[in-house]
C-alpha cells in the first residue's frame, strides 16, 4: 500500500520551490482544445491530475509532447467526443473539457465527473448555464449526452459562487456567437490565469478577476505559450507546516499577492512573514496563538483548500480556537486522524472546536483525500517520533513530491509501500 513515512518533531529550515498551480493549470489545458495550432505551457506541475487530464485529451486526439515542466500541446485534430470513463471519474477536472469540447464538436457523451470526497459536488451550474448557452442536455444515471447546433451567448447570474462553473461557462463562451454575461463570478486567481490565457490567444474577455465577466465571441483562437503561475494552495500548505513544526523556511516564488487570507491567519497565529519578489519568509518562533475564528470563503477569503493544513497547525497552539468550512459540507473528514496524534478537536456540523496542545505523537493515519492527507503530513512532521501516512496517490494528485520538498526543509521523510500484512 502507498504511503509516506516521517520522524517528525524538529523546527524546519531552508527553501522549497512552489511548483505550478494544480487548479490554475487544469482548465488551461482544456482551453488548449479551444486552438488550432500548438500552445506551449510552462512550469506545468507533474501530478497525478495534470497526467489524467493529459489522458483524457489524447483520447480526443491531442498531440501532446513533453519535456521536463513544459508540454506542447496540439489540438489541431480534436475529433472525439466520448471521454474514458475511468479519466473522468477519478477528476472533478474532466468537467472541465465539457464547454471547451462543446465549442469545439458541438457533441459530447460522458460520465458524471468524480475528484475528491469533500462534499456532494454536483455539476447543475454547468449544466444549467450550458442549456442557456443552446445545449440539449440529456442525463443518464451516471452520465450525460449534449449536443448544440451552435453555441449562443447568454447572461449568467450564478446563484452562489463556482469556480468550475465559472470556468466551463467561459471556456464555452469565447467562440459562442454574441456576448456572454457572467454574474456573480468566481474571482479566484485560477479564473485570471485562464483568462490571461485565453486573452493572450485572441480571447475577448473583460472583468477577469472581477464578480462580473463579460465575454465577447470571436471567430478563432490563435497559438499561444504561458508560463503557469505557482500554487498558491502547495505554497500555503507549506505555510501551515511551518506554523505547526516552527523554524524559518523561504517559499521561492509563492504567488504572496494571492495569499493575503492565509498570510493573514498565520501572522495572526504569531508566524512573521516578510514578502519579496523573490517569495515569502516565515518565520515561527515559541508556541503559535490560536486563531479565534477561522472561517473558510470565497476568494479574496481564507481559501477551503488550506482548512486542513491549518486544523492542522492549529491542534498546537496555544488555547482554543474555532475552524468553520463554509463550502464543502463534508471536509472535516481528518479530524479522527488527528485525534489519534492527541488532537483535542470536536465537531459541530461545519465547525471545529480546537483546544490545543504542546504536542502531537505520530501515529499510523489514512489519507482520503488530497488536501486532507497534505495535512496529515504537515502533522506528521510536526508530531514526535514516527507516523505513517497510507494512500499516498491521493497527496500526489496535487503535489509533486511533497517528501523532497518538506526533506529540503530538514524533515525527514520517504515514500514507502507496505504489504497489507505490513499494516
Ligand atoms: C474548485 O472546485 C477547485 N478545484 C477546488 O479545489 C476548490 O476547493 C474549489 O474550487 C473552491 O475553491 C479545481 O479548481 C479543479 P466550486 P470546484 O464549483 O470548481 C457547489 C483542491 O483540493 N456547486 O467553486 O468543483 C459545490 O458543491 C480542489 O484542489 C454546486 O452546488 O468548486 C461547492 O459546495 C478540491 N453546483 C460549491 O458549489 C455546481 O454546479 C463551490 O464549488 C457547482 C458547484
Amino acid at each position: 500500500m502507498d504511503a509516506i513515512q516521517i520522524y517528525g518533531g524538529n523546527c524546519l529550515e531552508g527553501q522549497i520551490r512552489i511548483q505550478g498551480s494544480k487548479n490554475a493549470v487544469l482548465p488551461i489545458l482544456a482551453a488548449t482544445l479551444l486552438i488550432n495550432g500548438v500552445c506551449e505551457i510552462e512550469n506545468v506541475p507533474m501530478i497525478s491530475d495534470v497526467y489524467h487530464m493529459l489522458r483524457l485529451m489524447e483520447s480526443l486526439c491531442c498531440t501532446i509532447e513533453r519535456d521536463g515542466h513544459t508540454l506542447r500541446v496540439d489540438a489541431s485534430g480534436v475529433s472525439g467526443c466520448d471521454m474514458p470513463s475511468d479519466s473522468v471519474v477519478v477528476m472533478r477536472s474532466s468537467i472541465m473539457l465539457l464547454g471547451a469540447l462543446l465549442a469545439r464538436t458541438g457533441n459530447v457523451s460522458m460520465r458524471y465527473p468524480g475528484g475528491c470526497v469533500i462534499g456532494r459536488r454536483p455539476i447543475d451550474l454547468h449544466l444549467q448555464g450550458l442549456r442557456r448557452m443552446g445545449v440539449v442536455i440529456n442525463e443518464r444515471e451516471d452520465g450525460f449526452d449534449a449536443e448544440t447546433a451552435g453555441l449562443n451567448g447568454a447572461v449568467h447570474r450564478l446563484p452562489f459562487v463556482s469556480v468550475g462553473a465559472t470556468e466551463n461557462l467561459v471556456l464555452a463562451a469565447v467562440l459562442a456567437k454574441g456576448d456572454t454575461v457572467i454574474e456573480n463570478a468566481a474571482k479566484e486567481p485560477e479564473i485570471l490565469a485562464l483568462c490571461e490565457f485565453l486573452q493572450k490567444a485572441g480571447a475577448k474577455i473583460q472583468g477577469a478577476g472581477t464578480g462580473r465577466l463579460i465575454v465577447r465571441g470571436v471567430e478563432r483562437l490563435h497559438a499561444v505559450s504561458y508560463r503557469v503561475p505557482a500554487d498558491r494552495i502547495v505554497a500555503g500548505t507549506y505555510l501551515a507546516a511551518c506554523l505547526c513544526s516552527g523554524g524559518e523556511i523561504f517559499l521561492k516564488e509563492a504567488p504572496c499577492s494571492q495569499m493575503k487570507a492565509a498570510m493573514m491567519a498565520a501572522s495572526d497565529m504569531g508566524a512573521r512573514i516578510r514578502e519579496s519578489e523573490e517569495g515569502m519568509l516565515i518565520t515561527c518562533k515559541g508556541r503559535r496563538k490560536m486563531p479565534s475564528v477561522l472561517k473558510t470563503e470565497t476568494y479574496p477569503g481564507f481559501p477551503t483548500d488550506l482548512q486542513s493544513a491549518f486544523l492542522a497547525a492549529m491542534t498546537v497552539a496555544e488555547g482554543d480556537g474555532v475552524l468553520e468550512e463554509t463550502i464543502f459540507e463534508n471536509r472535516f473528514r481528518i479530524v479522527p486522524q488527528l485525534c489519534k496524534m492527541g488532537a483535542r478537536i470536536c465537531c459541530f456540523e461545519n465547525r471545529v472546536c480546537v483546544t490545543g496542545i504542546g504536542r502531537l505523537t505520530g501515529a499510523v493515519l489514512e489519507a482520503e483525500e488530497l488536501r486532507g492527507g497534505a495535512a496529515l503530513v504537515v502533522a506528521g512532521s510536526a508530531a514526535e517520533g514516527r507516523s505513517i501516512i497510507y494512500n499516498r496517490h491521493f497527496i500526489e494528485r496535487g503535489y509533486e513530491d511533497i517528501c523532497q520538498d518538506l526533506r529540503d526543509v530538514g524533515v525527514r521523510c520517504r515514500k514507502t509501500d507496505f504489504s497489507e500484512k505490513d499494516r
